[in-house]
């Protein structure tokens, strides 16, 4: 359970149609009037910006892809969300390390085992026994069929837009993997429909968790 803030992520395979849902997730937070924190993995501060491009860009072994990965978590964690959360406020952050498990471990095939000690690592907290773990994961489920029609009308891909639909196929499995190791903190959402839809979805899933009455409809 939460104890000060919240936090919340999103996941889903390129395409799903994530950004819109968070931005209209934030609006909502604010109009309820909570404090909000909008960030993003790879990403969030000025030193995971600087990884995330090179991550996203520059050729490497899938060691070091998941080493930055987490070596940019890891300084998120420690800057941005750790203090929000300790502010109180809701932190939505677009992908986190269930992103790691589908892409690194489903997709590249690396060693979930070590993944699992970076995670260890990387988010543990003092004075703990539990890991820093989202209070909510909405996974936006869309077949990666659907998904790549979206990401072959896209701007130029990155290394991980570029990858063929077996990749994703390998993501979306490494999704139902994690969530299958933790149910609760889930909630799928299926992504092939209409935005509206979807829309409804990720608000029922908020608040049947008695986080936020929302009233209003995607921007
Ligand atoms: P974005 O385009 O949704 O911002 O995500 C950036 C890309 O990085 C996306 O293709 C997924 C990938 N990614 C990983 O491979 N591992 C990770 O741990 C994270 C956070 C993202």
């Amino acid at each position: 359970m939460p104890s000060a803030g919240l936090f919340i992520t999103f996941e889903g395979i390129d395409g799903a149609g994530k950004s819109t849902h968070i931005a209209s997730l934030a609006d909502a937070f604010r109009a309820a009037g909570r404090h909000v924190t909008l960030t993003r993995e790879p990403g969030g501060t000025p030193l995971a910006e600087k990884l995330r491009d090179l991550v996203l860009n520059d050729a490497m072994d899938p060691l070091s892809e998941a080493l930055l990965m987490f070596a940019a978590r890891r300084d998120h964690l420690q800057q941005v969300i750790e203090p929000a959360l300790q502010r109180g406020e809701v932190v939505l952050c677009d992908r986190f390390t269930d992103a790691t498990f589908a892409y690194q471990g489903g997709g590249r095939g690396f060693d979930l085992g070590v993944l699992r000690q970076l995670e260890h690592w990387v988010q543990s907290r003092p004075g703990s026994e539990q890991l820093r773990q989202p209070d909510l994961t909405v996974w936006f489920d869309l077949p990666p069929s659907v998904a790549a029609q979206r990401l072959a009308a896209a701007r130029a891909p990155d290394r991980f837009e570029s990858q063929p639909q077996a990749f994703f196929e390998r993501v979306a499995a490494g999704y139902a993997a994690r969530l299958g190791e933790a149910p609760g903190r889930f909630a799928r959402i299926a992504s092939d429909r209409p935005k509206e839809l979807v829309w409804q979805q990720v608000r029922q899933a908020v608040e049947q968790r008695g986080w936020l009455q929302v009233s209003g409809a995607a921007a």
